[in-house]
């Protein structure tokens, strides 16, 4: 990527947005030099009900706590300080559906139904510490869920609507979960996801619930388990109740959220709550510096970690006007995004780089059909942004007049770590860098012995320091929290990324250096899919990798070795397709599918993941000295030139 950039600086023209780097610099260096003062500081962006005794407490790496006997809560900052602080009446959400409807909720509304929801917990037996699984597309009861469990202290997981039942029972079961919330029915391009059938599925492979909410949304034919399963309407009827808030130690747990790693089994990451919030709200002021006045819309999906972050936390602390939209992009047509920010006039858009790329290719003239004039900034997410892309979007969306915030983070930094930041001096930018790190952060790129690299040398990412939104741990596994994270680089937070500072000190992102793939801007694990084939009753083998993709970054794809007694033939592929969509989620779908006779093994019989990817795209294996059966990457090369002959029929 790199190598890609533009030889000339592109500095956003409008004047307003670059009070200069040096005030970027300076604030940089005092949260360097003074992380107790700056922190204390920082975090009066919230309001605490009880003040902290020490800012970090360190004694136990890496298990750091932030504000430590510092007490909030994160409902009563994202809702109660603005009702008492003269935003009763400001839009806190305006709603789109993907047909078209619109609702716009106050922030008296969302207190009021966060309110009475939290009520209806707490009377189905739901208490402080209890964990609840939410299952929710994008409409207004996921932020509300969201909420009344922040409320009353209960620790909430939310799970993307796209995934399948195993991994939703795989979830609440690690989780432990008591209740789901969910709906009838999600609307996706225009047709329904039958969601409660899926929740039905997973519960058959769980014990914990015993409480299933129903929110009614596409009136979907759905059961009803008298015992079990209550609508979201029926324990919503009170028209207003106040639920005192609980106050949450910082360190307490708000939220788990499973992200992909390199084995099968899903991490649980776990965020707390002041550090968290601090972090959120920080981030989205320094990076975007949104107005008073002004609508953000972060068109990613609730159930990731940057609508958690981004469309919830962040956004309701600052007290902004958000725009939430349930669909598609591309429905029903693909100017939907731009007609939106017409429509509703958005201020500040953020979106993934896939989102960008697959607009683009439909061709200027859909954004040229619409009034895009109310933008001041742009912003990216996800994966890393190939110079075109950005200059698409710089050019055609922000009309050269918009900086472009490209964020690099993860589920588990709970918020940006690098990108430009409006709010302290934006740098000039370059296309495809996410520039400097935010206040705090001090990255570091090193070589697989734990080496610092010069400036231009291709290595490992880690961070030298904690930082207030760094998850606390991994639910029920913090010697995986040690091993996968702070094992590589004793002392040091290591990301799984591939990086490089040029001699400017500009980060660029490089993707994953690990077994994990990133599907447009989603993070997933090649284990997953291959446990997912495995445990189909014809498959003996398999081995799955990303395939370099021109819209989505990667795509799935996967070699598989039948068991003796079945024959290759596509009605496999298809049922394997199946099994995958209804385990794991149609996202988890590999694109391709080959069946082959072997793999290639080490002696000890690993299957060579690397050199079944570098055979599929054409690039040489590297080392195979140690294969058992090298006769196998002859034949993974014969099944793709068939399948690419095929392909091209
Ligand atoms: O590889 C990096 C990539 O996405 C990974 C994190 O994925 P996830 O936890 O699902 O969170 C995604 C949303 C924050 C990272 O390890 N990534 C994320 N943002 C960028 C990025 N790669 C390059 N540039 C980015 N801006």
């Amino acid at each position: 990527m790199a190598g890609e950039q533009s030889q000339k600086d592109v500095l956003p023209t409008n004047e307003v947005y670059h009070p200069g780097i040096g005030s970027y610099q300076q604030t940089y260096r005092e949260s360097i030099e003074h992380p107790e003062e700056f922190w204390s500081n920082q975090a009066g962006i919230l309001d605490w009900h009880k003040k902290w005794d020490k800012v970090l407490d360190d004694s136990n790496p890496p298990f750091f706590k932030w504000f430590v006997n510092g007490q909030l809560n994160a409902s009563y900052n994202a809702l109660d300080r603005h009702i008492k602080h003269g935003k009763r009446n400001k839009a806190a959400y305006i709603w789109v559906a993907e047909n078209g409807d619109e609702k716009i909720i106050t922030y008296d509304g969302l207190y009021r139904r966060v309110n009475i929801f939290a009520k209806a917990l707490l009377d189905l037996g739901i208490k402080r510490g209890d964990k609840i699984v939410i299952y929710l597309p994008m409409i207004l009861e996921a932020p509300v869920a969201m909420l009344a469990a922040a409320r009353i202290g209960a620790v909430f997981s939310f799970v993307f609507a796209g995934f399948g039942a195993g991994a939703l029972a795989e979830r609440i079961n690690d989780s432990k979960a008591k209740m789901v919330i969910t709906a009838d029915g999600a609307f996706r391009n225009g047709k329904v996801i039958e969601l409660k059938k899926i929740i039905d599925e997973a519960l058959e492979l769980t014990s914990t619930v015993n409480t299933v909410v129903v929110v009614k949304r596409t009136g979907s034919d759905i059961q009803i388990d008298e015992g079990r399963d209550v609508w979201w309407h029926d324990v919503n009827k009170d028209s207003s109740v106040y639920v005192e808030p609980e106050w949450m130690e910082s360190n307490d747990p708000l939220y788990i959220l499973y992200t992909s790693g390199t084995t099968g089994k899903p991490k649980g990451a776990v965020h707390g709550n002041g550090g968290y919030a601090v972090w959120t709200a920080s981030t989205l002021k320094w990076a975007f510096n949104p107005g008073d006045d002004d609508r953000w819309w972060c068109a990613a999906d609730i159930g990731w970690v940057t609508g958690h972050s981004y469309i919830v936390f962040a956004p309701l602390f600052l007290g902004l006007t958000s725009i939430m939209y349930e669909g598609s992009i591309t429905y029903p047509a693909p100017d939907r995004l731009w007609a939106i920010i017409e429509r509703y006039r958005v201020n500040l858009i953020y979106t993934s780089p896939t989102a960008i790329r697959t607009l683009m290719r439909f061709g200027e003239k859909y954004p040229k059909q619409h009034d895009l004039s109310s933008l001041k900034v742009l912003g990216t997410v996800g994966e890393p942004i190939n110079p075109a892309a950005w200059k698409w979007y710089y050019e055609n969306i922000g009309h050269s007049n918009c900086p472009i915030i490209d964020t690099y983070w993860q589920t588990e930094t709970g918020g940006f770590m690098i990108g430009p930041q409006i709010g302290l001096g934006l740098p000039p930018l370059k296309p495809g860098s996410a520039t400097f790190p935010m206040p705090g952060v001090e990255p570091v790129i090193l070589d697989e012995k734990g080496k610092e690299l010069k400036d231009e040398e291709k290595g490992y990412i880690a961070y030298k320091k904690p930082w207030p939104g760094m998850f606390l741990t991994l639910n029920n596994d913090p010697d995986r929290y040690k091993k996968v994270y702070f094992e590589k680089y004793p002392g040091m937070y290591f990301c799984g990324d591939y990086a490089i500072r040029d001699k400017d000190g500009y980060y660029w992102l490089l993707g994953r250096a690990d077994e994990v793939l990133n599907v447009a801007g989603h993070r997933l694990g090649t284990i997953e899919v291959e446990d997912a084939l495995i445990s189909s009753k014809e498959v003996a083998e398999s081995a799955v990798f990303g395939k370099p993709d021109p819209v989505k970054g990667e795509v799935i794809a996967a070699m598989v070795v039948l068991k003796e007694e079945f024959q290759d033939d596509t009605e496999i592929i298809s049922k394997l397709r199946k099994r995958i969509r209804e385990d794991l989620g149609a996202i988890y779908v590999p694109e391709e599918i080959h069946i082959v006779k072997s793999l290639p093994k080490t002696r000890s019989g690993k299957i060579m993941r690397r050199v079944v990817k570098a055979v599929a795209l054409n690039q040489l294996p590297g080392d195979i000295s140690t294969l058992e059966n090298s006769a196998s990457v002859d034949e993974i090369k014969e099944a793709i030139e068939a399948f690419s002959k095929e392909a091209k029929k």
